[in-house]
């Protein structure tokens, strides 16, 4: 299947730190920072698209044409727990966004997701929306997300992961065409415990040093 939606960060950059993400010999505190430094590369591919407007500013040496963005008000959107370990990383970038919390969580048997938390921006339908979430599994948790923020009136919406399963890939392509998708890693598959091969393993656990 040809994955129109899908956007493979494969920068140098990103590649090198996710060699050291995959390690399962990399602590807590490093894969944390990594986690960050992956997904300010990964907003920076997401909000290429961002509209900009021609403006003028003085330089010591004379007046200067810039562009600047055109103030389209952006959101984030973590999914709980492990999409909070993206939130600083994206915050650099594009400090003046607003944030909401969904909290989905999987069950382990029949890997579907539950929601226990939903706190968004009241305006959240007027904003560009990055949904964060390390990793697109079986995209059951993407596509609850999108289809919860899609009903509070979300246009304009893109889905920013760390890693991605092919079939996640193609459930969010099949049930949610429009959205794009940016990921650093597009993998095998999924194990019978639908955990992403090779992966990364659980982020969650790895994020915030439970197990
Ligand atoms: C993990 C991950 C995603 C989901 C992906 O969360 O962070 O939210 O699984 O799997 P899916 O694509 O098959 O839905 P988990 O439910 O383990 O919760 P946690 O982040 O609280 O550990
Ligand atoms: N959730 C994770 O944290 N890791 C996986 O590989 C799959 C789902």
């Amino acid at each position: 299947m040809e994955h129109k939606n899908l956007h493979l960060l494969d920068h140098p950059l990103v590649q090198h730190k996710m060699a050291f993400l995959r390690d399962k010999n990399t602590g807590v505190k490093e894969f944390r920072t990594l986690i960050g430094e992956v997904s300010t590369l990964l907003c920076l591919e997401a909000t290429r698209d961002l509209p900009l407007r021609p403006a003028q500013v003085e330089t010591p040496v004379g007046m200067a044409d810039v562009q600047m963005l055109a103030g389209r008000k952006l959101a984030i959107v973590p999914i709980l727990r492990a999409g909070l370990g993206m939130v600083d990383g994206i915050l650099q970038l594009v400090p003046a966004a607003k944030t909401g919390h969904i909290g989905l969580e999987r069950n382990h048997e029949t890997l579907e997701p539950r929601e226990y938390y939903c706190k968004l921006p009241s305006d959240i339908s007027q904003r560009d929306v990055l949904l964060l979430d390390p990793m697109l599994a079986t995209g059951g948790s993407a596509s609850a997300a999108i289809q919860l923020l899609k009903k509070k009136g979300v246009r304009r919406l893109s889905f920013v992961c760390v890693v991605a399963a092919p079939e996640g890939v193609e459930r969010i392509t099949r049930e949610h065409p429009d959205i794009p998708i940016y990921c650093a890693a597009l993998d095998q598959g999924l194990n019978e415990n639908g955990y992403i091969v090779p992966g990364l393993g659980d982020a969650g656990d790895r994020i915030f040093g439970t197990e």
